[in-house]
């Protein structure tokens, strides 16, 4: 079987923040999406029942015939990334974290808040990086229960998010330097984020890094792709309705 789809996966629809700006870097590549979303959310499971799900969505895509997995959703990289790249390692395995080190970078002595999913906030490898920046500037951890849901439904630009983010960073609002999408969901609902927060706060989502390392490997490995680009779209939910929001969020 030709091993050459890069294969993206995430809770449901979140990861196609980072699909979009793996198509924009590398638009000759074949694509093969899958998006839980009959599981979603993720980030307020158990760590073993995640780990459950996303290793099981990778069996299915790497049964595809892939060269790379994209696990384009921080909750699931808490969970499994080790799991993954163990189970997988002769395919290239790359995960995403919140964005923390260029947030620190950009605003030494600054205030930085990392909004992410219960689950990433809670787990060792947030601890980790949490300690790595926390000389070099100030972080509040922010967990938003109910955004991803709202992206889910097709309200990222809805009065109800707007809603959920004058609640949940209200209390921010003139105090932060910079604001960490630590969950792919999130760049969705910038348009609320930036009405709550102002047009000053810096807004730092990891999909165009996650891109360029994507770029990155392949290239290294000598495994980039020449076109004609290619995409498919799946999800675990059944019906029309979830593919063709998939395809309205990636315009
Ligand atoms: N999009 C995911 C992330 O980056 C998870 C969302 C969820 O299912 O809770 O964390």
């Amino acid at each position: 079987m030709k091993q050459d789809y890069i294969a993206v996966m995430d809770s449901g629809l979140g990861g196609l923040s980072v699909l979009r700006e793996l198509r924009r870097l590398l638009p000759q590549e074949r694509y093969l999406y899958f998006g839980d979303s009959a599981n979603a959310p993720y980030g307020t499971k158990t760590v073993s029942e995640v780990r459950r799900l996303t290793l099981a969505a990778a069996e299915k895509l790497q049964a595809q015939g892939i060269k790379a997995l994209v696990v384009a959703c921080n909750t699931a990289t808490a969970a499994a990334i080790s799991d993954l790249r163990a189970a997988f390692p002769d395919r290239i395995v790359i995960g995403m974290e919140p964005a923390l080190k260029p947030a620190a970078e950009h605003f030494p002595k600054g205030r930085v808040g990392v909004m992410a999913t219960p689950l990433t906030l809670r787990e060792e490898k947030f601890s980790a990086l949490l300690h790595r920046f926390d000389d070099t500037c100030r972080i509040d951890p922010i967990p938003a229960p109910g955004l991803v849901e709202l992206v889910e439904q097709g309200k990222a630009d809805s009065p109800e998010t707007l809603d959920l983010m004058l609640q949940i960073l209200g209390p921010y609002v003139g105090k932060l330097d910079a604001l960490v999408l630590g969950c792919t969901h999130f760049p969705f609902a910038v348009r609320a984020i930036r009405a709550v927060l102002g047009p000053e706060v810096e807004l730092l989502d990891g999909g165009p890094g996650t891109a360029r390392e994507t770029k990155r490997r392949l290239a290294q490995a000598g495994l980039l792709y020449d076109g004609p680009g290619e995409l498919i779209l799946c999800n675990s939910l059944p019906g029309p309705e979830i593919l063709d929001l998939s395809r309205k969020l990636l315009e």
